[in-house]
């Protein structure tokens, strides 16, 4: 548990943080946000003592963080920030290896740490270890980034916008990683961000500031249900129905039995017109999809090979880790109504409806329903 009790940060006559109090249990992701300014930064940087407060305490399971060694806290504190902060002079492998080597660590047991966590980043060890930096993309570097706050196994992690800089689609991927690990490790997290949708998709617990205070420190739920300031309903927007899909797992909606059939059969296209649902799956020998046909348009004497739409699953499917949101966003982008759900190598699992993710909105209970059914009609907006 981390205790903030009455914190204050002054710069001159600057309230940087002004008496700040709030509780953040253990194996809890707390999401600190608010506009730029607010005081997100200095108060994570207060935790880790990389800045000392002016007034107040900052209890680490009851201990005064300032009564504690620097060095105690670095082994119990992963840091990572944004843009990632490696050192470009050295392998990801020794970046990984700062602080067990700070530790005095044996060689052997830095090594298959730093397998260990970059497997787990989904970054291959064989292939990543001895790249630098500047070999990295955006979203490969930032996945370093947290593998090296992880490197000492700390029981807390600070995060300072640690996917501010990397494109949306990789911010998704990276944030559904995120829980991912975050689910196995249980750490204790203290994440900033200024943005809205990835607090209310990764946080059990948001503390949104404002100028040094804090406006409200709620779950999700809470805050887009009952902002309790006028500050906090239109920092979080008005569309709550549609933020809180943000926060629904794909895999939770997902239907599965889909009429599925191989693109390499010679007879895949009579096989799908035999089919009773309207949409059927197109998938290679290892159940990659590859497309899907559309037996209406078959209905109408369109030539058999024309009717096969095909697909690149990285763009037209989602991961059962998604979330709704960016299923819905999809949808709308691609003008289907449904999207298939595939596992990491394009494999297919399922698909997700426009009309699950309605029955979410309102609130129904659309993810306790039998999911085993073909709902026919409903993958392409084409054809309608
Ligand atoms: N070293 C410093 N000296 C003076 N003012 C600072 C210093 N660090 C931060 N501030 C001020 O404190 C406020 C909070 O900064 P910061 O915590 O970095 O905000 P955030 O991370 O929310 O954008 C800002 O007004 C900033 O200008
Ligand atoms: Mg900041």
């Amino acid at each position: 548990m981390i205790s903030l009790e009455h914190v204050t940060k002054r710069y001159g006559d600057r309230m940087a943080v002004d008496d700040l109090s709030i509780e953040i249990d253990d194996g809890d992701v707390a999401v600190l946000i608010g506009p730029s300014g607010c005081g997100k930064t200095t108060t994570l940087r207060m935790i880790n003592r990389l800045i000392e407060p002016t007034s107040g305490r900052i209890l680490i399971d009851g201990t005064d963080a300032a009564t504690l060694k620097p060095e105690e806290l670095r082994q119990h504190i992963g840091y990572a920030i944004q843009s990632v902060g490696l050192f470009p002079h050295l392998t990801v492998a020794e970046n990984i290896a700062t602080v067990p080597k700070l530790l005095g660590w044996k060689t052997a047991r830095i090594v298959s740490r730093c397998e260990e966590l970059l497997a787990l980043v989904g970054l291959d060890p064989a292939q990543y270890s001895r790249k630098y930096p500047r070999q990295l993309s955006g979203g490969e570097a930032q996945r370093v980034g947290v593998a090296r706050a992880l490197a000492a196994d700390p029981p807390i992690l600070l995060m300072d916008e640690p996917f501010g800089a990397v494109d949306p689609l990789n911010r998704d991927r990276l944030q559904g990683e995120f829980l991912r690990i975050q689910r196995d490790l249980k750490k204790t997290v203290v994440f900033v961000t200024h943005d809205v949708d990835e607090a209310i998709r990764l946080a059990d617990k948001i503390a949104l500031m404002r100028d040094g205070h804090l406006e409200q420190y709620d779950s999700p739920e809470q805050l887009l249900d009952h902002p309790e300031t006028k500050f906090v309903h239109d920092f979080v927007g008005a569309d709550a129905a549609l933020k809180r899909l943000g926060r629904v797992r794909v895999d939770s909606v997902m239907r599965t039995g889909q009429a599925t059939v191989r693109a390499d059969q010679p007879d895949a296209i009579e096989a799908a017109c035999a089919s009773e649902s309207r949409f059927v799956y197109l998938v290679d020998a290892d159940g990659v999809l590859v497309g899907w046909i559309d037996s209406r348009v078959l209905d109408r004497g369109t030539p058999a090979a024309e009717a096969a739409t095909r697909v690149d699953w990285r763009q037209a499917a989602v991961r059962p880790d998604g979330s709704l949101k960016e299923a819905l966003a999809r949808m709308l982008a691609l003008g289907y109504r449904s999207l298939p759900v595939v596992a990491a190598g394009g494999r297919l699992l399922g698909h997700v409806t426009l009309s699950d993710v309605e029955k979410t909105m309102e609130g129904g209970d659309a993810h306790l329903a039998d999911h085993t059914d073909n709902e026919a009609g409903s993958i392409g907006g084409g054809g309608e």
